[in-house]
């Protein structure tokens, strides 16, 4: 005979078991492209304002000290791995990527490791109180527009 006590667990156990089918599953590429604007557009937004605090456009200190060297370690983060942004099949109709991200990868995967190096230094001067800070943000800048020119339509 079933043990009635039990019955209960097996509809949530079940949604468990759909729930990790569902995270195995790959990634649909149109999503893929959606998430890797949305982080590129985090680059261009913080970017953008650690621009106008540097060249002194605005004055904000924001409620946590020193804005900049925040920014910039956000930076640090969103570039730290760049190419699994752009995985093997990861383009959609959506996507202003070159076929070179996947066709030239060791370029591709060399401007990107590029930038990760410039997004550090860019960090550990604004956390350290660098007077080449607007250099190292300028550098980092240049390094995103290389890769732009050469792997974005
Ligand atoms: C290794 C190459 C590479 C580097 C480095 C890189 N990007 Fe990109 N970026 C791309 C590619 C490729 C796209 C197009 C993505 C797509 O549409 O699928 C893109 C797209 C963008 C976009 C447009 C996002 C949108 O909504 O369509 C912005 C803004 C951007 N990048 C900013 C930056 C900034 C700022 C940096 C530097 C901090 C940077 N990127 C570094 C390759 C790169």
């Amino acid at each position: 005979m079933i043990d009635m006590t039990r019955k209960p667990l097996l509809f949530p156990l079940l949604g468990l078991v759909a729930l990790i089918a569902h995270t195995a599953h790959a990634a649909d590429p149109d999503d893929m492209v959606k998430y890797r604007r949305n982080v590129m557009s985090a680059n261009g937004g913080l970017m953008g304002a650690c621009n106008a605090l540097i060249q002194n456009k605005v004055e904000f200190k924001g409620a946590v000290g020193n804005t900049v060297a925040g920014y910039a370690r956000a930076l640090e983060t969103l570039n730290k791995d760049l190419p699994a942004l752009f995985p093997k099949g990861g383009n959609g109709a959506d996507s202003d990527a070159q076929p070179d991200v996947w066709s030239k990868r060791a370029e591709f995967e060399h401007r990107a490791r590029d930038t990760q190096a410039k997004a550090a230094a860019f960090a550990r001067a604004a956390s350290g109180g660098d007077p080449r800070l607007a250099e190292k943000f300028k550098e980092l800048s240049d390094s995103c527009k290389s890769c732009h020119k050469d792997f974005r339509k």
